[in-house]
């Protein structure tokens, strides 16, 4: 009867679209999903483009399929409000179910989305942000930044062997601003020094010409500053303007106020600034040349210190995948990142199986003129440093 030859019919279409169906969760299991959240509006969004950038050379450079999955990125903006970020991470953990989450480009965010990544045992990848607790706020995350401890502790050494002995202080007043400050403190003054003057700045819309005027005041042979990324040009302006330049004040810190995004636009008042940091566009190997212009012919800019946290977080994400055979498990991923060594634009980097902290080289810099360009040029090289700044337990 053509009605059964209808409905047999019907029933082979309709096994057909539940084979479809079927086979649709597994075919969406090939995707390898990674939630990206970065300031990419409001004062710390050069960090959020840096990163952004990275991340999107390093998937041009080798490709978007990793382990026989491939890898898609959602990309949300926090603006650094870490409310936002607990709120993004949630979604993104809950509705899009992404399989890591990354970016993070200040402290606070970082902080705010570690419950979540503990509760949903998603690894998250710190790019950015520096304050040394970070790693021990859950067993999910693991750091390809830096940390302020590993560069304020080195600076702080170098000033006191080399002449430098009084210090004005003028530090960011939020977490990663403390740990550069109190690190630096506690070796500068170990080794000799006196700090003379400590200010703290407010982290939004900061104004330095207030504080400067006491810095010039305190007559301090150095000064030591951090400032976040982004914020180094309207310091060094500033600071040119106030003429500290004109002191012999030397300007000494972490290398975050030294960013190679923002340097070659300071002008000659940040020539001869002495600073200790992990990356240099400078640096001279060959992987870091052919970054640099990779970088500069994507998106005509330099690239600074948080596009190689960017770089390397995507970079540590694919090989862990690599090394699970694309099993998507967060405790599997994190296992694969521990310990896990390579060569970066900045130069050899590992994850400390135990920490899942950073550890780099530290580098430091003088701010010199090179064929016209001002550049951060290093001149001695502290080997494979840990973070110093860990609870000690
Ligand atoms: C941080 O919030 O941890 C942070 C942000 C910008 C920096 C360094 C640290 O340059």
């Amino acid at each position: 009867m053509p009605t059964t030859k209808l409905s047999r019919r019907a029933a082979t279409a309709a096994a057909l679209s539940l084979a479809a169906l079927i086979a649709a969760p597994a075919h969406a299991q090939e995707t390898f999903k990674i939630g990206l959240i970065l300031p990419m509006t409001g004062g710390q969004a050069s960090t959020g483009k840096q990163i952004d950038n990275a991340v999107k050379l390093y998937m041009q450079q080798k490709g978007d399929t990793v382990a026989g999955k491939k890898i898609e990125i959602i990309l949300k903006d926090d603006g650094a409000v870490p409310d936002n970020t607990k709120r993004i991470a949630q979604e993104l953990i809950v509705n899009d179910k992404v399989n890591v989450i990354a970016g993070f480009g200040v402290t606070p965010a970082a902080l705010a989305a570690a419950p979540l990544a503990t509760q949903g045992k998603v690894p998250e990848i710190v790019m950015a942000a520096g304050t040394s607790i970070i790693t021990e706020r859950s067993p999910y995350i693991v750091r390809t930044s830096f940390t302020l401890a590993q560069s304020s502790t080195i600076i702080a050494d170098w000033a006191a062997k080399n002449g430098i002995k009084k210090v004005a202080t003028l530090t960011s007043d939020f977490a990663p601003g403390n740990d550069a400050l109190n690190f630096f403190k506690q070796n500068f003054t170990a080794g000799g020094g006196e700090v003379v003057e400590e200010v703290k700045v407010p982290l939004q819309n900061p104004d330095f010409a207030p504080f400067l005027q006491r810095m010039k005041d305190s007559k301090p042979d150095a000064m030591f500053v951090f400032v976040p990324a982004g914020q180094g040009g309207t310091f060094m302006k500033q600071f040119a303007e106030r003429g500290l330049d004109k002191t012999g004040i030397k300007v000494i810190g972490p290398g975050d106020v030294m960013d190679d995004d923002l340097l070659n636009g300071m002008g000659d008042a940040a020539l001869g600034a002495v600073t200790a940091h992990m990356y240099s566009a400078a640096h001279p190997s060959a992987m870091n040349k052919e970054f640099v212009a990779a970088y500069k012919k994507a998106f005509g800019s330099r690239p600074g210190f948080m596009a190689v946290g960017g770089y390397d977080g995507i970079h540590l994400i694919y090989e862990a995948l690599k090394k699970t055979g694309g099993k998507t498990d967060g405790d599997a991923l994190v296992e694969a990142m521990k310990g896990m060594k390579w060569e970066s634009p900045r130069g050899p980097i590992s994850i400390d199986p135990e920490t899942r902290d950073i550890v780099q080289n530290i580098y430091i810099r003088k701010v010199e003129k090179v064929d016209g360009e001002l550049y951060n040029v290093e001149f001695a090289t502290f080997e494979a440093v840990k973070d110093s700044g860990k609870t000690k337990k």
